[in-house]
């Protein structure tokens, strides 16, 4: 079968929705389809917590877009593209007024202003919540405004496994239905990928079983460029067995995190204050990076805390009392209680760094353009960049709002101008793609076969001892010979079920083949970058070197099927490379 939109969004998260939201404005005339292989109000988008960074109005004098900027340059660690975070900070401000006007629930000040807490890495108060359920408000709210255009349809449960490409263009996807196993060629003018991060690489992480890093696999096989994928963030504080995420904000109201001489231990740290100056400074509010080096040194110290799941410290939040607990952080005390049967008003919560978002991603422009013709990209599957080597915390909702939009916008103007394009070969290519499909669910079926989950697990556990919080050319290498054997055996991993109904073996198989591609390039990135900045920490390399690497890395697919990485400088604007440096 086959079907025809204008616009094909792949993933139903917040970056799609609102790229969607955006080409449905911009010409009302066009067809988009937005395909995502769980329904949207179950993406990742939803566990979002903490909040999304903006100034926060015209009377907020005390903040400003400069500013803004400056933190998230610094925070990247002058990795970033300074074009694209002046333009990000400019629209993220709108972008949140205009969810306010679509319906968010933003949590106000007492005279009705909106409210705004403090973040990690930034020096002024400008992250708007509503309570600690942001996503989940955001995306309901994207999610109501996408059903009243009539013209965007939805895929809901489809799985993308091909981008179509013909004569240098992206024209369209082949997708298989997770309820009746159908697969489908569905051709495009343009394609926009919004399927979010790929944590489920590492072991211990705060994305959901989803994060599979699908939309990054599918560019890279289809020839398009990953920029940046040495960058991991770990986030400092998830819960020990299933590393749910415990939000920043729970530290921005005021909790501390204490090791097990209950002492807060981060005043130890240089987390970047000034150096004539105590390190108390920045203290729980210290960027993400530093904080989760941090904790492995205290461990190394014999400070950390051990529990059944692994090394932890505490986060104390019972000074905030119970009243700000329940108003400010509901959530919070609700995972402590189903998660860890623990009360956060009177108890300790065990916290570790868990893996938590992904800053590299398919290299786009400022409009969410890829180098392959007709390709979009927007959320964390992209890399404009404006988070360089860390992210700010509450920097990644303004982010596929803002870029979303962008390349929802882009997408639409590119398809309303260039020409209609022959299908034939397009169908063929889709035709050869469903063969295949259907060849892998009957010849994969056998015993003696390699297990989808001894190889993912395996991958999991080589990435983390590889490429986690720090790393060194000899564990990177151990990284890049062990996925290398796991790809051989992945080429004899078998599954059991057969069936066309609901097979999620299918899906893991086709999961796992994309996060193999992932983990090669997230590897073989960080061994090429032979410094250390933000959240890639090589022991052998400790310091920054801008004169060889105040570049992004770009890693492509080989014609011969072999990964390249090549660098490409960064943009800088306005601010030149700096020490980065926090203060209350
Ligand atoms: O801690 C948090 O609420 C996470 C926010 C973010 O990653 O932006």
């Amino acid at each position: 079968m086959a079907a025809w939109h204008n616009v094909v969004i792949i993933g139903g998260g917040g970056a799609g929705l609102r790229a969607a939201i955006a080409i449905a404005e911009a010409n009302p005339k066009l067809n988009v389809a937005i395909v995502s292989k769980v329904y949207p109000m179950r993406s990742h988008t939803v566990s979002a917590e903490g909040g999304a960074a903006a100034v926060a109005g015209r009377d907020d004098a005390d903040d400003s877009f400069d500013e803004h900027a400056y933190d998230t340059v610094s925070g990247s660690d002058w990795l970033c593209d300074q074009d694209a975070v002046e333009a990000f900070v400019v629209e993220a401000r709108r972008e949140l007024l205009q969810l306010e006007h679509w319906g968010c629930p933003w949590s106000r000040r007492p005279d009705g202003r909106i409210a705004v807490r403090a973040f990690g890495g930034m020096k002024k108060k400008r992250t708007w919540f509503a309570a600690d359920k942001t996503g989940f408000h955001l995306l309901h709210t994207l999610f109501q405004t996408a059903l009243s255009y009539s013209d965007i349809v939805r895929y809901d449960e489809w799985f993308v496994t091909k981008l179509l490409v013909h004569d240098g263009r992206v024209r369209g996807v082949v997708a298989v239905e997770l309820a009746t196993g159908a697969t489908e060629t569905i051709v495009a003018d343009a394609v926009i990928v919004c399927t979010g991060g790929c944590g489920r690489v590492f072991p211990f992480t705060t994305n959901a079983n989803i994060k599979t890093g699908d939309g990054m696999a599918l560019a890279y096989q289809a020839g398009a460029p990953l920029k940046d994928m040495e960058f991991v963030q770990y986030h400092p504080t998830g819960l020990p067995f299933t590393g749910i995420l415990i939000t920043e904000a729970a530290r921005a109201e005021g909790g501390w995190l204490l090791n097990k001489d209950g002492y807060r231990y981060l005043q130890d740290y240089d987390l970047g204050s000034p150096t004539d100056q105590p390190t108390m400074r920045s203290m729980e509010l210290g960027p993400r990076d530093r904080l989760s080096q941090a904790f492995v040194h205290e461990m190394e110290k014999g400070r950390t805390i051990e529990h059944e799941a692994g090394h932890v410290v505490h986060l104390d939040l019972r000074h905030l009392g119970k009243e700000l607990i329940d108003s400010r952080l509901p959530f919070v005390r609700e995972l402590c209680a189903s998660y860890q049967n623990i009360d956060p008003v009177s108890e300790l919560v065990p916290v570790r760094p868990v893996v938590h978002y992904m800053m590299g991603g398919i290299h786009t422009d400022i409009n969410g353009a890829t180098p392959l013709t007709g390709l979009y990209a927007a959320g964390e599957v992209a890399c404009v960049s404006i988070n360089g080597a860390n992210r700010l915390g509450s920097n990644s909702l303004p982010e596929l709002l803002v870029f979303g939009a962008r390349a929802g916008k882009a997408a639409a103007e590119f398809v309303s101008d260039v020409p209609g394009a022959a299908t034939g070969p397009v169908l063929a290519q889709g035709r050869d793609e469903e063969r295949r499909l259907h060849r892998e669910l009957a010849g994969r079926h056998g015993s003696g076969g390699e297990r989808l989950a001894d190889i993912r697990t395996e991958m999991q556990d080589a990435m983390e001892a590889g490429a986690g919080i720090y790393r060194d050319e000899a564990s990177l290498i151990k990284a890049i010979d062990k996925v290398a054997e796991l790809k051989e055996r992945f080429a004899r991993a078998a599954i059991d079920d057969t069936s066309r109904t609901f097979n999620t073996e299918l899906i893991a198989m086709l999961e796992l083949s994309g996060m193999l591609d992932v983990a090669e390039c997230i590897v073989a990135s960080a061994l090429r970058r032979e410094e250390s900045r933000g959240a890639h920490q090589r022991t052998d390399f400790p310091g920054r070197n801008d004169e060889k690497y105040l570049a992004h890395s770009l890693i492509r697919r080989t014609p011969a099927g072999e990964s390249r990485v090549d660098y490409l400088p960064v943009t800088i604007t306005r601010w030149p490379p700096g020490e980065r440096v926090y203060g209350r």
